[in-house]
């Protein structure tokens, strides 16, 4: 608890890993928005698994290698970064810190890595362009109303985005008991239980307060008839495209004509498909562990798809990245980059813009470190041969 009433300075100093972002996120942001972040859906198997499967594979430790010269740095979809990460597209993420998304976007780009703008965001595809100097990424979900879609599609590109990112793991939303427990909205209700809950986070008040922005701007005024919209779940229940096939993505990719990845294949099946679209990347995700819970962790998705299509198309992958450790094993299984969601929000939740510089910063070092013990130079050499990989590790079931 002490942590909580430090200086900002002294806890730059005292916060050592993501995860001592998290009290001080939990005691600064209200309890929905916060149990928004950490949930997942159902029993939250898949999301457990996303991080303790990553404990399955060990680094091989090497010694007296010139390590002198190391590098972090890679291409991503040919764009340069500082390392092979970037931040995934989170909905509400301007309710976690007054401007979250502009703020989040501005560490992103001075640390120069990628920022994903979610379409279900606070600050609109304009505001975020506006407020930044260097291209972001805008996120899609494929939803029933054609128009809609394709007028975000042309703002992203007037908004210079530099690659689109078609989530497809989201037709329905999994059912996620905190945020219907909570009855979270976007702004929240001025219920007797959220006032007493916002009377304790004090400085998140005041810093809505100095704001316009609380609801979701990319949708509100743009999506025909959407004149007011507060709830995640009852627009994802009414406007999600259920219908979704591949052909659709011919359209969309084609009125893009720019970079795109594909996020939420799990499935070599569906990777194989995903590589005839076209597409730049995809993302082998199963969304944090917040849609189809059961489903297998990202990380032991990610080898069988890297083999199946890793030669054609660039392979990411998000879910569990808790740590620079779990970005080198992800790199080190063929991943050509990572998103993380949840310690970028730990830290805007925490500390603003600098608790998301200090969420990437701790990521590098723990990366830069780590390759460095495997007795590499470049976070480019790691591969299969830096890691032993459990011979279950993929599974070993029909
Ligand atoms: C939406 O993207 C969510 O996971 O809440």
């Amino acid at each position: 608890i002490g942590k909580i009433f430090l200086p900002i300075e002294k806890l730059m100093k005292i916060i050592t890993t993501i995860d001592d972002l998290k009290p001080l996120y939990k005691r600064r942001v209200p309890k929905m928005f916060y149990d928004y972040t950490i949930g997942g859906s159902w029993t939250e198997q898949t999301l457990r698994e996303n991080i303790s499967d990553f404990n399955k594979l060990y680094f091989r430790q090497r010694v007296a290698v010139d390590i002198s010269n190391r590098t972090t740095k890679t291409k991503l979809i040919g764009q340069d970064a500082t390392m092979p990460v970037a931040l995934a597209p989170v909905g509400l993420t301007g309710l976690q810190h007054p401007d979250g998304e502009i703020k989040a976007a501005k560490a992103a780009e001075e640390f120069g890595v990628p920022f994903t703008l979610s379409t279900m965001s606070i600050c609109s595809i304009e505001d975020v362009a506006k407020n930044t100097s260097k291209p972001f990424w805008f996120q899609l979900y494929c939803m029933s109303d054609r128009p809609f879609i394709e007028n975000l599609i042309d703002r992203a590109k007037e908004a210079k985005c530099s690659a689109l990112i078609i989530t497809l793991d989201l037709q329905i939303l999994g059912q996620r008991h905190k945020d219907i427990k909570n009855q979270m909205t976007a702004p929240p209700k001025l219920t007797l239980k959220n006032i007493m809950n916002m009377a304790t986070k004090p400085k998140w008040c005041l810093g809505m307060m100095g704001t316009k922005r609380h609801g979701f701007a990319n949708i509100v005024g743009h999506a025909s008839g959407v004149k007011n919209l507060t709830s995640l779940s009852e627009w994802s229940a009414n406007n999600l495209l259920r219908t979704l096939n591949w052909d659709d993505l011919d359209w969309m990719i084609k009125r893009w004509g720019g970079k795109v990845i594909l996020k939420g294949i799990q499935d070599v099946e569906d990777a194989k498909m995903a590589v005839k679209t076209g597409a730049d990347a995809i993302v082998v995700s199963n969304h944090g562990g917040r849609q189809l819970d059961g489903a297998l962790s990202s990380i032991r998705s990610l080898p069988s798809i890297i083999d199946a299509v890793g030669g054609k198309i660039e392979v990411w992958v998000d879910g569990g990245i808790r740590s620079g450790q779990d970005v080198a094993k992800a790199v080190s299984l063929g991943a050509k980059g990572v998103m993380i969601g949840r310690p970028f929000i730990y830290g805007l939740g925490a500390m603003g813009q600098g608790g998301v510089t200090k969420a990437l910063e701790i990521i590098q070092k723990e990366l830069d470190t780590t390759i460095a013990l495997c007795g590499e130079q470049s976070v480019e050499n790691m591969s299969r041969k830096n890691l032993l990989i459990p011979k279950d590790f993929r599974g070993n079931w029909e």
